[in-house]
């Protein structure tokens, strides 16, 4: 069945866990769709695990747009929730409701995510009255990495702890249907979880969330550059791949792959005449 929005107001109504992980492209879309998860998030983390930059700074909106769509193709029964990317909604509130059009029209997303608090209210008000839901992001903000110099745990202070509360219901006020809260102290991220009536998100904020979100290639060992205290890796998929690689590979050089049964074949009729 399709998750909506509406399966994340349930959810968080009757105690249900959501959970959410991240795809960037058309086959990883159609397993996870498959698994029972409830929700895709086609994160501007993609800069990262996919395209190789350092931060998610460099991410286009064309590269959101493209992901998505491959992405939605894929998607039956997952709610896509797709990043709006830096520079594409912290510039106006005109920005902000054109490109989470875009997202949603040629990016057949259901939903955007964008980071930020009250500064960015305005913007999750009108982009919601334009009809598209909008998914928050508090708590360790990517895009703002160079604001914080460095991927550190928020909010640890009281007045940082205070502002998170305050950032989380005004995302809430402002019409937002769930709230990303990444890498900020469990305890804290209970007291907001407590105090929305939305679903917070969580990644890196302790299991009380009402959900729960990974970036797939750190949960299967993909990808190793850089792997944070809080993710879980569930398989060693990047392992098997690499073996994968190395048996092709010398099975090429030994001349045993293709075997016959990978061959097509000609009728002899065909084949004499070509000699
Ligand atoms: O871009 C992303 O993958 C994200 C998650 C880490 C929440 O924003």
């Amino acid at each position: 069945m399709k998750n909506t929005v509406l399966t994340f107001k349930q959810a968080k109504e009757k105690g249900e866990k959501l959970s959410m992980l991240t795809a960037y492209d058309y086959s990883t879309a159609r397993l996870i769709d498959e698994s029972g998860v409830n929700s895709i998030l086609v994160g501007d983390s993609l800069g990262n695990v996919i395209l190789g930059y350092e931060d998610t700074i460099s991410v286009t909106m064309e590269d959101m747009i493209h992901h998505s769509a491959a992405v939605a193709r894929g998607a039956q029964n997952v709610l896509v929730i797709c990043d709006m990317p830096f520079m594409s909604y912290q510039t106006s509130v005109y920005d902000a409701v054109v490109n989470a059009g875009r997202l949603m029209k040629e990016g057949r997303a259901n939903a955007v995510k964008l980071e930020g608090g009250k500064e960015v209210c305005p913007q999750i008000k009108a982009i919601v009255d334009a009809g598209i839901p909008v998914c928050g992001h508090l708590g360790l903000t990517p895009q703002s990495i160079n604001a914080f110099g460095g991927f550190k745990v928020q909010a640890k202070t009281e007045a940082a702890a205070k502002k998170l509360i305050a950032d989380a219901k005004a995302v809430e006020a402002a019409g937002a249907f769930a709230v990303v809260l990444e890498c900020v102290p469990a305890k804290l991220a209970e007291l907001v979880t407590k105090e929305l009536s939305i679903p917070t998100i969580g990644i890196g904020a302790g299991n009380v969330c009402d959900g729960q979100v990974l970036v797939y290639q750190d949960m299967l060992g993909m990808f190793t550059d850089f792997t944070p205290k809080f993710v879980k890796r569930f398989e060693n998929i990047g392992e098997v791949m690499k073996r994968a690689f190395a048996a092709y590979d010398a099975e090429v050089k030994a001349g045993t792959f293709p075997d016959k049964e990978h061959e097509y074949t000609i009728s002899d009729d065909v084949l004499e005449k070509l000699y």
